[in-house]
């Protein structure tokens, strides 16, 4: 028998306009960066879609690399559309990227045309999809002219092989550059994937005003810095955590001593709240509505309802943001 999502599943998921386009996006999305791999368990992953979905998750992320091995989680992905989603498709919001090294060559990554346009026709082969809903630009190409990474982007939109477009990892004078083409194409740049966390605020310094000011929305990957704002390494390093994994992209080193301090202090906070340090983290980056949408990974269904729940106490009082600032700027 098919799988038939929760008929309640949009009752208390927020949903927020992505800049100054016609996309809403909720204020929770899901990663497929980990644990979505050839070498992660299918029925896991297919647990934690479901579960995302029933709460009313409807924007995934993938990009073409993700897995291991890389592709391996947009076939996954595109697995699982078949088997549980099918029916569900115009409810989702699906977004691919290219730019990161992919397949051998001189083509297999960075933001040439070439580069652009036949990893979207891999994503889109993998995924069995006619076309994804958002295709980024994963990383700016520093010896390919923005006209070309731009124009490319474009196309795809032209060619009804993305509704959206949009560009990661962008600092702000790349991100003007980028809109500047975008404007005189018509097809304009409806969102940016940045990183943001309590522990990493780069796009505070420029990036945030230049997407208000161009209309453009964002959506902030790694807002629980890879799950160093949980609750997860307070004591050690556990068996099966991220930073436990041979070659994972948390490394044991980053998680500091002051890292893990800073969060147990924050961890008064987030009680006082009534939430965990995990749904404090997520209501934070979510503060005063200049994001979009928090783009969390996970590894079990459990963590995703949890964070879901972030939802519930998005206000923050000056006082708590004030001692927030402390904790983070190591004053306590
Ligand atoms: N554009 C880019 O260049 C770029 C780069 C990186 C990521 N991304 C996107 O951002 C997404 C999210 O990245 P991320 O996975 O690093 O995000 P994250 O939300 O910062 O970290 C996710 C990890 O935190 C832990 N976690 C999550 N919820 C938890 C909870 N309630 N309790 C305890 N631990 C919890 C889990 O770690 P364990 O596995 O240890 O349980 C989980 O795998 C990716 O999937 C991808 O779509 C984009």
């Amino acid at each position: 028998m098919n799988w038939i999502a929760n008929e309640n599943r949009y009752e208390k998921m927020t949903y927020n306009r992505c800049g100054h386009s016609g996309l809403l996006l909720p204020a929770i999305s899901l990663g497929l960066w980990h644990n979505f791999g050839g070498v992660d368990s299918f029925e896991n992953g297919r647990a934690m879609l479901r579960k995302a979905f029933d709460l009313g998750i409807t924007h995934f992320d993938l990009a073409n690399n993700y897995g291991p091995p890389p592709g391996s989680a947009e076939e996954m992905f595109g697995e699982m559309l078949k088997k549980d989603f099918a029916s569900y498709r115009d409810e989702m919001i699906i977004s691919s990227k290219a730019g990161y090294r992919m397949w051998d060559g001189p083509y297999g990554e960075w933001g040439s045309k070439k580069n652009l346009i036949a990893s979207l026709n891999q994503s889109l082969k993998r995924m069995n999809l006619d076309y994804v809903d958002i295709f980024y630009s994963h990383r700016p190409d520093p010896d390919t002219p923005i006209e070309e990474t731009i124009g490319a982007l474009d196309l795809i939109v032209r060619q009804g092989k993305a509704l959206y477009v949009g560009i990661s990892s962008y600092n702000a004078e790349q991100t003007e550059a980028a809109v500047k083409v975008a404007k005189t194409l018509g097809t304009p740049l409806v969102i940016h994937q940045p990183n943001y966390s309590m522990f990493n605020r780069w796009i505070e310094d420029g990036l945030q005003d230049v997407l208000v000011e161009n209309g453009m929305g964002s959506i902030v990957f790694c807002p629980l810095e890879q799950g160093l704002l949980t609750n997860k390494y307070l004591n050690g390093i556990p068996e099966g955590s991220r930073a436990s994994k041979a070659g994972s992209f948390l490394s044991k080193e980053q998680v500091t001593e002051e890292a893990v301090q800073k969060v147990k202090k924050l961890n008064e906070i987030a009680k006082e709240r009534g939430q965990s340090i995990t749904q404090l983290a997520l209501s934070w980056v979510l503060r005063e509505g200049r994001v979009t949408s928090a783009l969390i990974g996970a590894s079990r269904a459990s963590q995703i309802e949890e964070n879901a729940a972030a939802l519930q106490n998005l206000t923050f009082t000056k006082k708590e943001l004030d001692r927030i600032e402390a904790i983070l700027a190591g004053k306590w």
